[in-house]
């Protein structure tokens, strides 16, 4: 089988992307995943400018392999006070739970322009980048900077966005993949298109490479998204469950015992659209979807809460994100699960091709 343009490009073996995750990725796992023919990915829109610098040199302390780093594409925003109190009010029942006081917090989120420079000055093999568009001009610097760029896309119109502004590939990202929505053009409720659906849809209107995410956790998903047109997966929720993830105990539990019919798409842990594993803070607050404030005010707000729920091992409390192939998940090492899926995804083929 040929190379893809995108694995050609990329200098990886297998066409696998371990999908970005804030909060739950490594360098440990993106260098394993990376090491092993796929492409390990930094999740960076939450790290500082220098936590930043140092997790890409920690990926490169231990493979010389390309990785990538991701960004949010957002701008700080300067709520007004009322809003702020409001929505304080209605998580303090949860934060005197465990004992806590909801403070507003020191900032709301890390400065765009300051990640960028720190993004342009770590030279990943790979940009990545969700929530929002990039200039021409900031596409171009990436590339002066020897980055490919990828555009996390939730509709067609979105991918086409991506693709006029000079972007290398484009990241399609059905609704039924875990974590927060990308979406940045139409309306969330009708951008939530199934991978099935967008992929080939991007796949006919564009020139540049498709990847395709959501709910692809084993080979056959690989094959099958290939078939579409895709020429990588992105796989995010299969990751997750590797134990190189920095995800607790709590987490990992309730990862290993959900099906699909237990994630829910709930913009109330962060103020953004994402799917996770329903559980009592979801429930609760359930009535709030509406009022809470958007991304990143919501996430910096309920940011104490779900840390100390980590800390005291309660997934009650803590934003469960997971894609709806849940059920799938098999904790094993990056390496080994690298291996497995290599191994399903060319037997996927060899079946299709008899
Ligand atoms: C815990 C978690 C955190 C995520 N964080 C990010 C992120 O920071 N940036 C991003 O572009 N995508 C993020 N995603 C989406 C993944 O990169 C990937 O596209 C998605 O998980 C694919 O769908 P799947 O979960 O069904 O495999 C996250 C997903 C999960 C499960």
């Amino acid at each position: 089988m040929l190379p893809s343009t995108l694995v050609a490009r990329l200098q990886i073996t297998l066409p696998i992307i371990q999908g970005p995750m804030t909060g739950a990725d490594t360098p440990a796992l993106a260098a394993a995943v990376s090491h092993a023919g796929g492409l390990g990915m930094l999740a960076s829109g939450t790290r500082s400018p220098a936590a930043m610098a140092e997790a890409a040199a920690q990926v490169r302390r231990q493979t010389d392999k390309p990785f990538g780093m991701n960004m949010f594409v957002q701008a700080t925003p300067s709520p007004d006070d009322a809003t702020v109190r409001a929505a304080l009010e209605r998580l303090a029942p949860l934060y005197a739970e465990l004992g806590l006081e909801p403070t507003v917090p020191a900032q709301w989120c890390e400065d765009f322009e300051a990640q960028f420079e720190a993004l342009l000055a770590a030279r990943p093999a790979v940009a990545s980048f969700t929530f929002g568009i990039l200039s021409a001009a900031q596409v171009e610097r990436l590339h002066a900077a020897g980055s490919y760029v990828i555009g996390t896309a939730t509709t067609l119109a979105e991918a086409r966005a991506w693709a006029a502004v000079g972007a290398d590939a484009v990241c399609a990202s059905g609704m039924e993949a875990g974590g927060h929505r990308g979406t940045f053009l139409g309306d969330f409720v009708a951008s939530m298109v199934g991978t099935l659906a967008l992929v080939p849809h991007c796949v006919d209107a564009l020139t540049i490479p498709v990847i395709a995410a959501g709910a692809i956790m084993d080979g056959r998903g690989i094959a099958a998204a290939l078939a579409l047109g895709a020429q990588a997966v992105q796989m995010g929720t299969a990751f997750l469950a590797c134990p190189e993830s920095a995800i607790g105990s709590a987490y990992r539990e309730a990862l290993n015992n959900a099906q699909a019919t237990d994630t829910r798409i709930t913009r109330i842990f962060s103020g953004r659209p994402a799917r996770g594993i329903v559980n009592a803070m979801m429930e609760r607050l359930q009535g709030d979807e509406a009022t809470v404030p958007a991304y990143p005010i919501q996430n910096a707000l309920t940011g104490a809460l779900r840390r100390a729920a980590a800390q005291a091992g309660r997934a009650d409390y803590l934003s469960l994100w997971a894609g709806q192939g849940v059920g799938a998940v098999r904790p094993m090492p990056a390496a080994a699960l690298m291996q497995v899926l290599a191994q399903e995804w060319r037997a996927a083929t060899t079946a299709r091709a008899t």
